[in-house]
Parts: C-alpha cells; sequence; structure tokens
C-alpha cells in the first residue's frame, strides 16, 4: 500500500491547487532563464513546493537533479553538475536540465552546503529550484538577494477540502462529508496533512470492512458464549480456531467480558488467567516465542472456561461488549509516539531533519536492514513497530 500523499501527488501544474501566482511566476522565470539563476520557493508544510519543481521537470521535459546538503558538499558532484547539457553525457541524451535543492532550511553557513550554493548559483548553466520553509532567518540574507523569491501560500479551507474529497472519491471509498471537512479544517493548509488524516479515516471508515467486521462480532459473540457459558465443552481449546480474529484481538474481548459473566472468585480466577496469558502474549511479542501461542491460546480458552466450577452450561444471555473504542485510539496514538522516536532516531544517524524523516518514514523498513536497525538502538517496542508497520505497506 502507498500513502495517499505518494499516489496522488500532484505532478502537474494543473494538479497543484490554489498556487496559481506562483506557477506564473515559475513560467516566467524559466523563459527568462538566465536572467535569473535560481528561484527560491518558500511557504509553509505540504502546500505544492517540492511537488511544483517536479511539475515543472514533466511539463518541459526536463531531467530534474536533485541535491542534498551532503552533495553540496562534493566538489566532483557539483562539477558533475554545473557542467553545461552539451558536455555531459547524459542517459538522457539532450534533454534539458533543472536543478532542485529542496529544503534548505537546515543548510548552515559554518557548517557548509550554504556557500556552495551560493556558489552553485553564480555558476549554474542550468534553472535552480530551491524550496525552503522559513527564509527569514539571517544566514539566508544573501541566498534572498540571489534567488528570486516566490511565496508558496497557505491553502485556505476549502482548497484543502475539495483536495481530499477528490482524492476520497478516486479511492472509492465513501467518507462522511463532516468527516472530511474536520480533516480539512485541522490541516491548516497543509496538504500532506490532510492526507495522512485521510487515510486514517479510509482505513477506519471502509464501508465492506466494516461489514467484515460485523461478520467477525458475530462469531466472537458465538464463540464468548462458549467460553463463558458451557465449562463442559471438552473441544473448549479448539474454541477459537473458527474466529477470524488475531489473538491479541480475542485477547481483548475476553478481558472486556469477563466482569458481565463472572462474579466473586470466579472473577479472580478469571483474571488470573488472563494476567497469565497476558504474560506470554508479552513473550510472544517481545521474543518471538511463537510457541508461547499454545499457552496463551490455552489460558484464553480453557483458563478463562473452568474459572467458573460449574458443571453444567449457564443459563441466560449476557449482552458481550465490543471492546472500547478508547483502547484503538489509545494504541493508535502509542503508534504515532514510536513513530516517532523511530524518525528522530533515523533523523540523527542520517544527519536529516527529524520531519523530513517522518515524511519519507515510508521508506525506513526498506532502508534498514537488521544491522542498521541495531545501530540505531531501537527499543522492542520500536521494533515491532517497525515491523508491523512494514507488514501493513507490504500489501
Ligand atoms: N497545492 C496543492 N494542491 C494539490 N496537492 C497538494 C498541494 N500541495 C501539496 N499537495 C500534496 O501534498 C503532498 C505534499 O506536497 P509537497 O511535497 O509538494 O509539499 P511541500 O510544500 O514540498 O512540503 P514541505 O515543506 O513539507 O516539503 C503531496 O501529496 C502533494 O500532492
Ligand atoms: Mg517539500
Amino acid at each position: 500500500m502507498i500513502p495517499l500523499c505518494e499516489k496522488y501527488r500532484a505532478n502537474c501544474f494543473a494538479d497543484v491547487k490554489g498556487q496559481e501566482t506562483a506557477i506564473s511566476s515559475i513560467h516566467a522565470f524559466f523563459n527568462n532563464f538566465p536572467i535569473k539563476k535560481a528561484i527560491l520557493l518558500h511557504g509553509p508544510a505540504g502546500t505544492g513546493k517540492t511537488s511544483l519543481a517536479y511539475a515543472l521537470a514533466k511539463e518541459m521535459d526536463l531531467e530534474i537533479f536533485e541535491l542534498n546538503a551532503s552533495d553540496l558538499r562534493n566538489k566532483e558532484k557539483l562539477e558533475e553538475v554545473m557542467k553545461p547539457a552539451t558536455q555531459q553525457q547524459s542517459l538522457f541524451g539532450k534533454k534539458g536540465k533543472i536543478i532542485l535543492v529542496d529544503e534548505v532550511d537546515g543548510l548552515s553557513v559554518d557548517k557548509g552546503g550554504l556557500p556552495e550554493l551560493l556558489a552553485l548559483i553564480e555558476k549554474t548553466a542550468h534553472p535552480i529550484i530551491i524550496t525552503a520553509n522559513n527564509i527569514w532567518q539571517q544566514k539566508f540574507n544573501l541566498l534572498r538577494r540571489k534567488a528570486e523569491l516566490i511565496k508558496i501560500k497557505e491553502l485556505n479551507y476549502q482548497t484543502v477540502l475539495n483536495i481530499i474529497k477528490d482524492i476520497a472519491s478516486r479511492e472509492k471509498k465513501p467518507v462522511k462529508e463532516d468527516i472530511l471537512k474536520s480533516i480539512a479544517a485541522k490541516s491548516r493548509g497543509d496538504v500532506r496533512a490532510a492526507l495522512n488524516d485521510l487515510q486514517t479515516a479510509l482505513d477506519i471508515e471502509i464501508t465492506v470492512e466494516e461489514i467484515h467486521e460485523r461478520e467477525k462480532e458475530e462469531d466472537i459473540f458465538h464463540v464468548l458464549r462458549k467460553v463463558f457459558k458451557n465449562q463442559s465443552d471438552p473441544k473448549i481449546t479448539s474454541v477459537y480456531d473458527s474466529v477470524e480474529m488475531p489473538i491479541d484481538e480475542i485477547f481483548l474481548w475476553i478481558e472486556e467480558n469477563i466482569p458481565y459473566e463472572y462474579k466473586g472468585e470466579e472473577l479472580a480466577r478469571a483474571y488470573d488467567a488472563l494476567s497469565k496469558a497476558d504474560v506470554f502474549r508479552g513473550r510472544i511479542h517481545r521474543q518471538q516465542h511463537w510457541r508461547f501461542l499454545v499457552y496463551e491460546n490455552f489460558l484464553l480458552s480453557a483458563g478463562i472456561s473452568h474459572a467458573s466450577h460449574k458443571t453444567k452450561p449457564i443459563s441466560g444471555f449476557t449482552m458481550y461488549q465490543r471492546p472500547k473504542r478508547i483502547l484503538k485510539i489509545w494504541l493508535q496514538n502509542q503508534k504515532y509516539a514510536k513513530k516517532k522516536s523511530i524518525a528522530a532516531k533515523f533523523a540523527k544517524a542520517v544527519h536529516i531533519g527529524r520531519k523530513r524523516a517522518m515524511k519519507e518514514f515510508f521508506l525506513l523498513p526498506l532502508i534498514l536492514n537488521k544491522e542498521a536497525r541495531e545501530k540505531l538502538d531501537l527499543s522492542e517496542d520500536e521494533e515491532k513497530f517497525l515491523e508491523e508497520y512494514q507488514e501493513k505497506y507490504k500489501r
């Protein structure tokens, strides 16, 4: 699965909404090159700066050459880039080139990058596009003079709403209007943020999946009844085999419903079995001891069932409850916290900004092999998160 903001990345000018003024300035710059050698697209996150650079390349049929901070400090690389197209043995033949220096906020004068960029602007044979969030820092004084400034505006509510509505409909999954509206409002003009929220909304709202969920719930109700009400069933340990639900989720259902079924000593015994199952659950997750699944399953079935010593099936109807939604939200937040801490470690290790690491997070499972993961010194929870994340996006 590709994140929505990559799947639907605006890749031509018509796709980049609300930036018409900027687009005509970009055209003018390109047509008048080399009167001005560089443009500096500046504005808040997720408003289309990087997309505009790629759109220009696509529409003008140019080869785009992206330089990051360390490329700028690399003499050979710079010299290669600065050669005019005719001297270059480019695979792309006669294609023109533009240079993109994306997200220069982090460049500095003393640690390098910035002076090289200024020199590059002097000597370049190709148009340069620079992007930044905030160009009003003092270190950019010279850069501001050498490049033409083009402001990329924060998008208004209506524009963001239109963009996400369009993408939601292309995904062919209905999302309620009020959800789309609140996503647009919350985004404060950041389309990437809005698309990430939309992704979550789509995951939760998918109707087909909801139907499937309901079927699963019928199964689990049926199974809970067996576990809680029929203590003498000899086949109780295989009771969960037919339920299409991960054991962790079954765990939550059991936990939620124990107090509706048991009282007094039964209740204490049931919680005891549950807490033992939880110990195994923890080991399975932390140490990948899958053979403990047998024990977890045993405790969650026979263990819970035999918490009651009754020999006859218990009569009466119990309205079983779905595990609290709050739990899901809590899990979601936990996940976000892990994602942030992994991104921070990665950012530090490879000297990029945290923001960038978060944005490109979907690449991390691919980039980070076993050795690299060890070097980052990820916690168990973080490793687990990364694995689950990888699984999810493999599909
Ligand atoms: N004006 C816009 N119209 C349509 N889609 C947009 C617009 N701005 C951003 N997007 C979408 O949001 C995502 C991020 O866009 P992009 O990478 O161009 O943002 P950016 O301005 O470079 O952000 P940052 O400052 O964080 O680098 C992409 O999926 C892109 O298609
Ligand atoms: Mg960008």
